[in-house]
């Protein structure tokens, strides 16, 4: 059955759809029958099974008799240390956390965050919470501890499990000041901590509160899988919104495993045993969904990969680790072949490598430059195929289904909506707009299973931010187009998002952050066009009257601020003073205008501008910044 055959049988009958999916599925209990409506446009999926995570992922495989099968490789160019554990040995280890863990207290339905680097225990752990049914939510290690203390306090963890350290290129990340920092500012307190002492850097540990990561197993007996309900939180994953409030986006057990299995094969066209490798953090929903869970729950072999594309130490490293590892699929964002790219335009790395067991190549994170794309196809000689997802989502909206059928490849598209998603491009009224037409993209109701069902604690947030615009739809935030043969075109956020390297960032955190600096008056932070990363945040600051700093003391510390309290990865590194920001009649900032000065685009004079001139100081100061020099 081909691509719109599979839709239309979805369109036809999604719960028959769904329910023959689920087979791919162990359950305890099978679920009688999909999709639950609750009223008032909430869903649940297979919520009157019972089922659990880690025994689909890790204990099924061993008792089919794949237990010598490799389920993690991890592969750390940083340290020079390739790991394979095998799916009965990942078993074993899983089971004794687990074990340790429900030993300390932690039962079904507890949180328990956990901030580690690119490390097979990171997965370890994601494994072990859902083992008991523990909730876990993972922390990037990019994000700083002010981030940190503001998820303790949202998701109140029992426990949080955290490595001594990470390392990035040419610097260790101190993992655990920071994690003690994020205690220390949170209200809610974890009663302990699990620390994995790395080599690298040995943390000290506070007597009462920390256990060492061996240690603690010591003597215990490992958990068997606690059976939860379809419907149970797998994790919380915090998520960049318009506020400096992240959103918690839950995951339940039943849709993520029935949804995720299907992924594999119908996107990602592998089958069991294949190697598929995702490069992202486990920190992001690329590492939840396809290094944790996806490629586990359906057997394959995953990397956990430590590195970066190019420095580590050059932009060979994804050919070495494809051609070493035999990887059949895999999964980058666009910045990071930009890199690879910008290192080795004729490819002369990739000719070093056989990489004959190269099948296909994903992209996602942010829109796919089609010069990236082209530079990847030729390069690789297999299909590159971008596909659109969202952490809310948890796997593409719309993508090119290789294992069900090769469409043809559109650049600057991340092709059709996969079975599960009615997508519709929606004009201001909620009216559908004719192909070929911009408008914001709404998904018709109810999302498919292992997509958000609400946000943690913040139910009235959830309908807000996603269901009011467009009654009856999902707001995916995201602008673009359909063409004649129903393939997407994403053009823009219609929010505050920016995405820099694949990261999803919020503007409005950042302007938070500027706005606690004691001289700032006002601010407001724009995303601009960056060769390499995509977007870039870029800031600008009115200054207190009577402020006597220098004004490149002030950008300076703003720069230092937000990567204080954000952290490293917003790349929060152009500022600059102005005296005023231009500005509507009635108050709001023109930030969408600033954005296409700075990348030297055509904009109309909004009709409403307090004062015209002020765009032309904007425009200088950007000039002072290297943009807006077209
Ligand atoms: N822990 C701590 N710090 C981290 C981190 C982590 N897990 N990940 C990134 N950082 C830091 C980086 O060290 C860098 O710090 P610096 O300002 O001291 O240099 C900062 O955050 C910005 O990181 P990043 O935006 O990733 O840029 P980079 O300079 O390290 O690398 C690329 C540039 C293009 C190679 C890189 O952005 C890349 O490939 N990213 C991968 C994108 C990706 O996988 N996205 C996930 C979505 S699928
Ligand atoms: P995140 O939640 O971090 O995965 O970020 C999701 C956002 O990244 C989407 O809403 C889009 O704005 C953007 N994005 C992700 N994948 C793509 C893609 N393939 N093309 C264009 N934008 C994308």
């Amino acid at each position: 059955m081909g691509y719109s055959d599979t839709y239309a049988r979805w369109q036809a009958d999604p719960d028959g759809f769904w329910m023959e999916a689920a087979q791919g599925i162990d359950w305890d209990t099978a679920p009688t029958k999909a999709l639950h409506d609750l009223g008032d446009n909430m869903y649940e999926w297979f919520a009157d099974g019972t089922t659990n995570t880690c025994w689909n992922a890790v204990d099924r495989h061993v008792e089919a008799g794949r237990g010598d099968q490799v389920a993690i490789i991890h592969d750390s160019p940083i340290t020079g240390t390739i790991h394979k554990i095998t799916y009965s040995e990942l078993k074993d280890r899983v089971a004794s956390l687990a074990g340790a863990l429900r030993a300390k207290g932690i039962e079904k339905g507890d949180r328990v965050i956990i901030y580690m680097p690119m490390v097979p225990e990171a997965v370890e752990a994601m494994l072990a919470c859902s083992r008991l049914g523990a909730v876990h939510s993972v922390v990037f290690g990019g994000f700083a501890a002010n981030e940190l203390a503001v998820r303790i306090d949202d998701a109140q963890p029992k426990a949080i499990i955290a490595a001594s350290c990470g390392l990035e290129p040419g610097r260790v990340v101190h993992y655990k000041p920071l994690l003690d920092g994020a205690i220390d500012l949170a209200t809610h307190k974890p009663d302990f901590c699990v620390i994995f002492q790395r080599e690298q850097e040995v943390a000290a540990l506070i007597e009462g509160r920390d256990y060492d990561w061996h240690g603690f197993q010591a003597g215990v007996a490992p958990a068997e899988c606690v059976m939860v309900e379809g419907n149970h939180p797998s994790y919380i994953l915090y998520t960049s919104g318009t506020t400096g409030q992240p959103k918690g986006v839950i995951r339940h057990t039943g849709g993520q495993l029935v949804a995720l299995n299907w992924t594999m094969k119908a996107i990602y066209n592998v089958d069991p045993g294949d190697v598929f490798w995702a490069a992202s953090d486990v920190g992001w929903v690329v590492g939840h969904s396809y290094i944790c869970y996806a490629p586990l729950i359906h057997g394959n072999t995953t990397i956990v990969f430590e590195g970066k594309p190019v420095g580590t130490p050059d932009a060979g490293t994804f050919w070495r680790v494809i051609s070493e590892h035999k990887v059949n699929s895999f999964f980058t964002a666009p910045t990071a072949f930009r890199a690879v790219k910008r290192e080795d335009p004729k490819g002369e790395f990739v000719r070093k490598y056989d990489l004959s067991c190269l099948e296909q190549v994903y992209l996602a994170g942010e829109r796919a430059d089609p010069d990236t794309i082209v530079w990847a196809q030729d390069q690789l000689g297999v299909p590159v195929v971008d596909h659109w997802w969202q952490t809310e989502t948890g796997w593409a909206i719309a993508a090119n289904p290789l294992g069900i059928e090769a469409l043809p490849i559109k650049l600057g598209s991340p092709s059709v909506p996969m079975p599960g998603y009615d997508v519709q491009i929606l004009d201001e009224g909620g009216t559908p707009v004719a192909n070929g037409e911009l408008g914001a993209i709404a998904i018709k109701l109810p999302l498919p299973p292992g997509t958000l069902p609400t946000l943690w604690n913040a139910e009235a947030r959830y309908k807000k931010s996603y269901l009011t615009t467009y009654p009856g739809y999902y707001e995916t935030g995201d602008a673009g187009m359909m063409d004649e043969d129903g393939y997407l075109y994403i053009m823009a956020r219609t929010d505050d998002v920016i995405n820099v390297a694949g990261h999803r960032l919020s503007t409005g955190a950042m302007e938070e952050v500027l706005a606690g600096h004691p001289d700032v008056a006002e601010c407001a932070v724009i995303g601009v066009t960056d060769q390499l990363k995509g977007q870039m945040p870029m800031g600008f600051v009115c200054l207190n009257s009577g402020t006597e700093k220098a004004e490149a003391d002030v950008t300076a510390e703003c720069v230092k601020l937000v990567r204080e309290k954000i952290g490293p990865v917003a790349a929060f590194k152009l500022c600059c003073v102005v005296d005023r920001l231009p500005k509507t009649r009635s108050g709001k900032i023109l930030r969408a205008t600033m954005v296409k000065i700075a990348d030297n685009e055509e904009y109309k004079m909004p009709a409403t501008i307090d004062d015209p001139a002020i765009l032309d100081e904007i425009k200088t100061a950007l000039q002072g910044l290297g943009y807006a020099k077209g």
